[in-house]
């Protein structure tokens, strides 16, 4: 149904190739990692080890990889002590990772019309979707929308296309996947200029109202970000009729699911049951997911 497989999890020393430090307190780390870059896949993640001094990890979803120059690429907010000392290291250091782990998104055939949709440092994993669905035949659009609260990892450009459905006036875009030829937007509360002023589902139900029925049953949603907007997300995909798959975030120890640390309620064929996000997920269908 995909072409996206989860297999071996591997334990890989990264050596820094590049750290970069973005806009509000974002970190965008190209590492070397053969064997990961290889075999991930869009929505799976590593277990980082930030430092040393730290025992545990910090699950980092995977943004890019370069299986040919066997790079991998995450982006980041320091928001703690993981990240903090994650944040001090400088090229050509080691970092310890394991990955790829989870379940990645899985888009079948059918789905003509992706809408990815990502919220804050939940973009990572779309950009890394994008890059994959751009290079795949017979999709009749293919449209990102990413929405934040804080100065966006890169500067928004004006884009050189309109994208039909979405206002004329809503033109900020993210310049990699410009130079992708990815149509793409972006949304926040804050009035960044060229943004739509409103959250990323509100732009997304702009955009799903535009499409005729039958258009409408070949769009499928993926979105990674906080939770209220994936809950927001998995309400109007199911108004609209639109499968929905959405990847979620948990505290993890050990992410290979040994602890079950990182448990969350999904509504199963046999009913409610506990899954563990790391290697159940982070990647569930929307309307599975039991909502706190
Ligand atoms: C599958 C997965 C993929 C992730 N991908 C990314 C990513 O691409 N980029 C990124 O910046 N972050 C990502 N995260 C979140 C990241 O793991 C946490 O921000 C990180 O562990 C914080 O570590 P710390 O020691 O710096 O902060 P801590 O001191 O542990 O926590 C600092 C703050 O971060 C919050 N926090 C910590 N862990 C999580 C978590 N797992 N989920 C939500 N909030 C958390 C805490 O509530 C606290 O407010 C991901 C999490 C998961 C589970
Ligand atoms: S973190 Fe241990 S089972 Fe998921």
């Amino acid at each position: 149904m995909t072409g996206f497989e989860q297999g071996t999890i591997f334990l890989e020393d990264g050596s820094v190739l590049q750290h970069e430090l973005l806009p509000a307190n974002q970190y965008r780390l190209r590492l070397r990692a053969p064997s990961i870059a290889a075999s991930a896949n869009p929505g799976t993640f590593t277990h980082v080890r930030c430092d040393e001094s730290l025992a545990m990890r910090r699950p980092m979803s995977i943004m890019r990889v370069d299986a040919q120059q066997g790079w991998v690429e995450l982006l980041y907010r320091k928001v703690g002590r993981g990240t903090h000392l994650l944040s001090k290291k400088t090229i050509g250091e080691v970092i310890s990772l394991l990955g790829p782990i989870g379940n990645p998104f899985a888009v079948s055939n059918q789905v003509k019309r992706p809408l990815l949709l990502g919220g804050g440092v939940g973009v990572p994993p779309i950009i890394f979707l994008a890059d994959r669905l751009r290079q795949r035949a017979g999709l009749s659009s293919l449209l990102v929308l990413a929405g934040s609260e804080r100065p966006f990892p890169f500067s928004p450009q004006p884009s050189r296309s309109s994208i039909p459905g979405i206002p004329t006036d809503v033109i900020a875009s993210m310049p990699l996947l410009d130079d992708w030829g990815v149509p793409n937007r972006l949304a926040t509360l804050q009035g960044f200029a060229g943004c739509f002023h409103g959250y990323v589902a509100d732009l997304a139900q702009i955009w799903l109202n535009s499409l005729q029925a039958q258009q409408r049953a070949e769009a499928a949603i993926f979105a990674c970000g906080p939770v209220p907007m994936l809950q927001s997300v998995t309400m109007l995909a199911r108004e609209y009729g639109v499968s929905c798959q959405v990847s979620l975030e948990e505290y993890m120890a050990c992410a290979v699911g040994g602890c079950a640390g990182c448990t969350v309620a999904i509504d199963t064929d046999e009913g409610p049951a506990m899954k563990r996000v790391c290697v159940d997920g982070p990647v569930f269908e929307g309307d599975r997911v039991i909502w706190p």
